[in-house]
């Protein structure tokens, strides 16, 4: 059965196997068949508005920047120098001022990747600079952000979108505020699926219980989007919409913005979240009761996640059913990925 085919039936559906979760052979071989050619979240227009504005970033173990051009294109390139893998940029973010420059040699290379000069090298018979520009990384824009993808053959960004585009709000549609980070000891799959129910959210977070009606949590997946919607019980920060994009960007949707959910494995059993607040800049105190609220909710996933990869890695565990009622998105990521690592249903 493939995760395409996958539907709910009355047939009883159980989970992953333990080993799944934190395996260094498997950890390589998602690196492989998923991150490698799925689309992640990079960053948002208005995090480089300007000619020369950069984001350095890993995709899939590959280093890549995002280079603002002067036509105002953003263009995405391995940061890997053509010369001998230098860097062309360490910091995270900045500004590369008309030209990006290799930290090794000083090779100079044009915004729009070309090699514009060779510094110092000599000359050589055979050796041609316009042989030798930057190589692309496919970079495509949705709604202001900014998405990456080594896999030159995956459907467009905006295509895989389309079922957000019906259900965004545009009150969520704001400039960047602020970032903020959460690492987590357990693989990133524990975290996805935690983040693909709300059937945990009356016991594990009474805080956000209050603010929305979870008895009427609903998750239904539209292509490769999870769109979580849950009546907000008053006037709260939420808006009742969260989302989640195979396999690693999630949404918090919220009354004047959104949190943008950046899952990375960094390791088996090692996973990071960086959190990207959009918020409109005229709501300083609704944007800290978001970032409040956040914070509990983050902190209390965070340490059922870290239980639970404990417990997975006990050998006590063997693959529980999943609800019928409430886990049918967990269903549908695990059918994706028992396809993609090979495994076989149980
Ligand atoms: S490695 Fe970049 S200039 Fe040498
Ligand atoms: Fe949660």
């Amino acid at each position: 059965m493939t995760a395409a085919e996958w539907r709910w039936t009355d047939k009883l559906v159980r989970a992953l196997p333990a080993e799944v979760y934190g395996d260094p052979e498997i950890f390589a071989r998602e690196r492989q068949t998923v991150f490698s050619k799925s689309w992640r979240l990079i960053g948002h227009t208005s995090m480089m508005p300007e000619a020369g504005d950069f984001i350095t970033d890993d995709l899939a173990a590959a280093p890549i920047i995002l280079v603002r051009s002067e036509n105002g294109a953003v263009n995405g390139f391995y940061n890997v120098c053509r010369h001998r893998a230098g860097p062309l940029a360490t910091e995270r973010t900045g500004n590369c001022r008309g030209e990006i420059v290799c930290r090794y040699h000083g090779w100079r290379y044009a915004l729009d990747g070309r090699l514009r000069s060779a510094t110092r090298f000599g000359s050589v018979a055979g050796f041609d600079p316009r042989d030798y520009g930057l190589r692309p990384v496919r970079v495509e824009q949705w709604r202001g952000f900014i998405f990456a993808n080594l896999d030159n053959t995956a459907a467009p960004i905006a295509k895989m979108l389309a079922p957000l585009d019906e259900v965004w709000r545009a009150s969520m549609d704001q400039p960047f505020a602020l970032r903020r980070s959460h690492e987590i000891a357990c693989d990133w799959k524990v975290y996805v699926e935690n983040y693909l129910e709300g059937y945990h959210v009356p016991n594990l977070h009474p805080k956000l219980d209050e603010d929305i009606d979870s008895s009427n949590y609903q998750v239904e997946m539209r292509g490769n989007v999870a769109i979580h919607h849950a009546p907000p019980r008053k006037q709260g920060v939420y808006c009742g919409l969260w989302g989640w994009v195979f396999p690693l960007t999630g949404f918090n949707g919220f009354q004047h913005g959104v949190l943008m959910e950046r899952i990375t494995p960094v390791a088996p059993r090692r996973t990071r979240l960086e959190y990207l607040y959009f918020f409109n800049p005229d709501r300083r105190a609704e944007l800290n009761a978001m970032i409040e609220l956040s914070d509990i909710t983050t902190a209390e996933d965070i340490a059922m996640c870290e239980q639970v990869q404990i417990n997975l890695d006990s050998g006590a565990y063997c693959p529980g059913p999943l609800s019928p009622q409430h886990e049918e998105s967990v269903g549908w990521f695990q059918a994706e990925m028992r396809e993609h690592l090979g495994i076989d249903a149980s």
